[in-house]
């Protein structure tokens, strides 16, 4: 056993610092006795306590974001897998030291009241956080949404949780069946997909679906084709799980693959702006493609490709579109991060903000950016508090997880070499995470005995509901 002090913490109850008061089940029966209406209530003068699970670059970010949007908010718990991410200290850690900083800076430092003893972890350390505020910001690897999402809208808590929001079947449906709860509880939930909250988005939409601008859409391309992601070395002592935890990207069961982790941006614009809906989104209805690890990555730091290409195809009440998605991670080719919705009359380019018609002709050009431009990672923040000081309807937990299994979808169909239809992949309910959650568990993959894992072998690669 290695001597990590993260070990030590979940050899015990997985939550350092502070003890349960009492388990989740207790806390649930209590909770539920309470009227609907009394859920996560927060009167006009009281303080909004907010906590954070997964303290890393967007955990940071976010919280930061979330005390600039409301003067009432206060950061009171954090919880985070590894100590030394709450304090700053392992690999890619800034921990509360950055936060605070940053407060400072932005003139919020006294909404931060952040004693030892609410700061929590291990891998139970969410719970802790959230039995503690009114509203939580979830950003950990997205693995753990699904688990960390559902017990937050059973204690009746307001979230921020980023996205992906699943990177399995089971995972889309606890998030969706957590949704509908969230609704019947009236909790207010924002999926950090910014791109909704950004006015070149918005305006698109508009001219899309109030203007007719595009005619009858009938097909789209995304990509997200960029650059290799971080590693971190492996250390001496680390066990397997410790691993993986602190090189997540890697691995399906905590990223998905980085179809999910960073392309589901891009599928997520095609989900809204094809279904025109942009309370609970779309989906396509099938995928098929083809992918695989072309790149120089050593196959001893994990699992994922390093490039998909999907063909995604919606149902006949989408006017059966289609949807060409890339997504690349391999240095040295070319680069773009953008959508592009094809109509009959015309054809919307988003990264340039631009709709022409089939000839080429600008029909409408977004304007230039100004400085002082709102920026959408503020915004989210901004609407989340706005809806719960008005008591408004905001739930972007439905297209969350429509987007986020897209990806899945997307990544079976690549690892397989199959056309894989998005009902029968959500029916079979299939999990790739751990049936254990502790350093010490047996890691849900594993290297052989050259140190490298398995890569999936399209045409061999078997459906884990087949
Ligand atoms: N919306 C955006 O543009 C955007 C940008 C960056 C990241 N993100 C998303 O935010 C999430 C986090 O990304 P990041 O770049 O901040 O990663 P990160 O590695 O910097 O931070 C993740 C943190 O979560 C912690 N963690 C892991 N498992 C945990 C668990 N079970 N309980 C508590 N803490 C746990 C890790 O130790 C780490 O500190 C990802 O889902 C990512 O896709 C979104």
């Amino acid at each position: 056993m290695s001597e990590n002090k993260n070990d030590k913490l979940t050899e015990t109850s997985g939550t350092s610092r502070r003890k349960f008061v009492a388990g989740a089940a207790g806390a649930t029966a209590a909770v539920s006795a309470l009227p609907i209406s009394s859920y996560a209530q927060v009167a006009g003068s009281d303080k909004i306590k907010v906590g954070l699970i997964g303290i890393g670059g967007r955990g940071s970010g976010a919280i930061v974001q979330n005390m600039n949007a409301n003067d009432r908010a206060q950061f009171v718990a954090v919880a985070d897998a590894f100590q030394d991410k709450i304090d700053g200290t392992g690999p890619r850690a800034k921990g509360i030291p950055q936060i605070a900083k940053q407060l400072e800076k932005d003139g919020k430092s006294g909404q931060m009241d952040l004693p030892e003893s609410r700061q929590f972890a291990g891998f139970d350390a969410y719970k802790a956080v959230i039995d503690e505020v009114d509203l939580v910001c979830i950003a950990t690897p997205p693995g753990f949404r699904p688990i960390h999402f559902e017990y937050a809208v059973q204690q009746g808590k307001h979230v921020f949780m980023e996205k992906p929001v699943c990177v399995d079947a089971k995972g889309y449906n606890t998030v969706i069946n957590a949704a509908k709860v969230a609704d019947e509880k009236n909790l207010k939930v924002v999926v950090g997909l910014q791109r909704h909250y950004q006015d070149i988005y918005t305006e698109a939409f508009k001219k899309v679906h109030e203007d007719g601008m595009l005619g009858d859409i009938v097909s789209a391309q995304c990509w997200w084709n960029g650059n290799r992601p971080w590693i971190v070395a492996r250390e001496p002592g680390w066990t397997e799980m410790e691993y993986q935890m602190r090189n997540w990207y890697h691995f399906n069961w905590l990223c998905g693959d980085h179809i999910a982790e960073q392309h589901v941006h891009n599928l997520d614009i095609v989900n809204w702006f094809v279904s025109g809906d942009s309370d609970k989104g779309g989906h396509p209805v099938s995928a098929q493609g083809m992918g695989g690890r072309a790149g120089t990555e050593p196959k001893s730091v994990g699992e994922i490709f390093d490039h998909h290409y999907v063909e995604y195809r919606f149902g006949k009440e989408h006017n059966n579109a289609v949807m060409n998605s890339q997504c690349r991670h391999i240095k040295g080719c070319w680069r773009k991060v953008a959508e592009e919705i094809h109509g009959t009359e015309g054809i919307l380019y988003l990264g340039a903000g631009k709709i022409t018609d089939l000839k080429g002709e600008t029909k409408w050009q977004y304007r230039k950016p100004r400085a002082g431009d709102p920026n959408p990672y503020q915004v989210e923040h901004d609407r989340l508090h706005k809806a719960i000081a008005e008591d408004t309807p905001l739930n972007n937990a439905y297209y969350g997880a429509h987007s986020s299994f897209t990806s899945v979808l997307g990544r079976m169909a690549t690892y397989s070499g199959q056309e894989i239809s998005w009902k029968e992949a959500v029916d079979s309910n299939f999990s790739i995470m751990p049936e254990e959650f502790d350093f010490n568990a047996e890691a849900p993959v594993k290297p052989n005995a050259d140190g490298d894992y398995y890569v999936a072998i399209p045409g061999e690669y078997k459906l884990p509901w087949k």
